[in-house]
């Protein structure tokens, strides 16, 4: 098998480093333990003048969601006079957005947070902001007095005014109310992607899986309306934005508040029509939600992106259960059966949690054999993480931590091997691709199939950046393919 070519992205979610327990980097419905320092805009925002000489330094843990937050936090700061600054000794404002899906993303802010510190300057204010904010509430300030403002995901639509206090000097702010039916958008969003945008379209989750604390950090869900999304979408694409990602961690559970009552796989079709948009992508569904209608616009639209992220977390029934999952194995198979039955080939991907409480060995054989007959085009594993409040933190027969990472282990290596023979299987294939990077090595580029897979290239054609390429695999690796423009 040829070797691919290792630039920056590497997984097919187009993410950086996995973390120590993550396969790779997620599509998922939940946060990620991913650190991204934020780089400033190339451009100087249109300022204000409200806070004239005022500066802040914005740090993103997490997913996609976390992500696209951050870049409205940005937004709106941009909006009210702040510069961007990649470091936090030259900020006046220093932010942290924060994920607590597993322990070790939340053990990591109050590390970070004492590294602040030691570099504290004299009136230097320090915000968490995200799910651990969320989670922790004041007893952040308690840990950690030097910071001044606190606030959940849910609260940031009351940002400026929360940012209007902190200008004024109070010291202990807060916005941690998550019992909210607001969704948060603003005109002001400073996207970091010049090329793929963001777009939220449902916040929290009403979902209930007995691990996950995102229905506590995020809140309920709340749907935005379809005409606000389009009217965004519409904006996107005169801003020369091609492709777009819609998110929620349970997208496909979007509900429109609207009278229009549009289902979500309507929203994918009216989105996919606005003129000038070429990709439409989303992220993440609930298998449960997951109908018929979805595979059926998948099929009509060649503009709707041939991918899937649907995450099953266990292949044993009894497990999915003790999850409360709300889907046994053979239900979730027979999302898989129609998802494979569509006219196109839709790349499907998923997330997998190992040694959650009472998972025997003969559970875990049945996830394998769930890798082994899905033929996952990737997978993002994680090793069970307790977390506060959630059921499953009192639950009996916990899983050492040994033997998590044996399975672990094991699992990620038998989706190595399935991997590797279905990017193989590629070779000799053409796909157009979204040109997104460009390596220091000469006339060599990456960028993302529909179906999501990094591709790695070789063209002598200059200013590919943003623009769509087609493109011959010529080698493949587990992670990537390698390929040729051919023009
Ligand atoms: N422990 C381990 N993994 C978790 N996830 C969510 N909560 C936990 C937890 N407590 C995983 C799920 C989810 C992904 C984003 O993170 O697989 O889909
Ligand atoms: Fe996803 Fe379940 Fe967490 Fe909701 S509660 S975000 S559906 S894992």
């Amino acid at each position: 098998m040829a070797g691919t070519f290792d630039i920056s992205l590497d997984s097919l979610a187009g993410r950086s480093v996995p973390a120590e327990d993550v396969s790779s980097e997620c599509l998922s419905d939940s946060l990620q333990p991913i650190r991204k320092d934020r780089k400033a805009p190339k451009t100087a925002p249109c300022a204000t003048g409200m806070r004239d000489g005022a500066t802040f330094f914005l740090e993103t843990f997490g997913c996609q969601m976390n992500d696209h937050d951050s870049e409205k936090v940005a937004g709106v700061l941009l909006s009210r006079g702040y510069r961007q600054v990649e470091s936090p000794d030259a900020a006046s404002l220093v932010l942290y957005n924060t994920c607590s899906i597993r322990e070790k993303a939340a053990q990591k802010v109050f590390s970070r947070l004492g590294e602040y510190r030691t570099k504290q300057a004299a009136g230097q204010v320090i915000g968490v902001l995200g799910c651990v904010a969320q989670q922790e509430g004041e007893e952040i300030f308690a840990r950690a007095p030097w910071v001044s403002l606190v606030c959940g995901s849910a609260s940031y639509r009351k940002l400026p005014e929360l940012l209007a206090q902190v200008e004024a000097g109070h010291q202990r702010v807060t916005g941690l109310n998550n019992d909210t039916d607001e969704t948060f958008e603003t005109p002001v969003t400073r996207r970091d992607n010049p090329w793929r945008a963001y777009l939220t379209i449902i916040e929290g989750c009403d979902k209930a899986c007995a691990y996950c604390v995102v229905p506590f950090t995020r809140g309920p869900e709340r749907s935005r309306a379809s005409d606000s999304v389009l009217k965004e979408v519409r904006e996107l694409a005169d801003l020369g934005y091609s492709e777009v990602q819609l998110l929620g961690q349970t997208v496909n559970s979007y509900a429109d508040p609207s009278s229009r009552r549009m289902r979500f796989s309507e929203l994918l079709l009216a989105v996919a029509d606005v003129p000038g948009m070429r990709r439409v992508r989303f992220t993440t569904s609930h298998p449960r939600d997951f109908g018929a209608d979805i595979v059926a616009a998948l099929e009509s639209q060649p503009k709707l992106c041939n991918h899937v992220h649907l995450p099953v977390q266990s292949g044993s029934t009894k497990v999915l259960r003790e999850m409360v999952r709300t889907y046994t194995r053979d239900e979730y198979l027979e999302k898989i059966a129609m998802l494979r039955k569509a006219k196109r080939p839709i790349a499907i991907t998923t997330d997998i949690i190992v040694g959650f409480p009472g998972e025997t060995e003969a559970d875990f054989a049945e996830t394998l054999s769930l890798l082994e007959e899905v033929q996952y085009d990737a997978l993002f594993s994680f090793k069970y993480s307790p977390r506060p409040n959630t059921p499953s933190l009192s639950m009996p027969d916990a899983i050492s931590e040994e033997e998590k990472s044996r399975r672990l282990a094991v699992l990620q290596e038998t989706q190595r091997e399935i991997q590797g023979k279905r990017n193989a299987g590629m070779i000799n294939t053409m796909f157009e691709v979204l040109v997104s990077g460009k390596s220091r090595r000469e006339n060599q580029w990456s960028g993302h199939t529909s179906c999501h897979r990094v591709i790695n290239f070789t063209s002598q054609e200059q200013n590919l950046l943003g623009t769509y390429v087609q493109v011959l695999v010529t080698g493949a690796g587990p992670n990537s393919l390698a390929g040729e423009q051919v023009t």
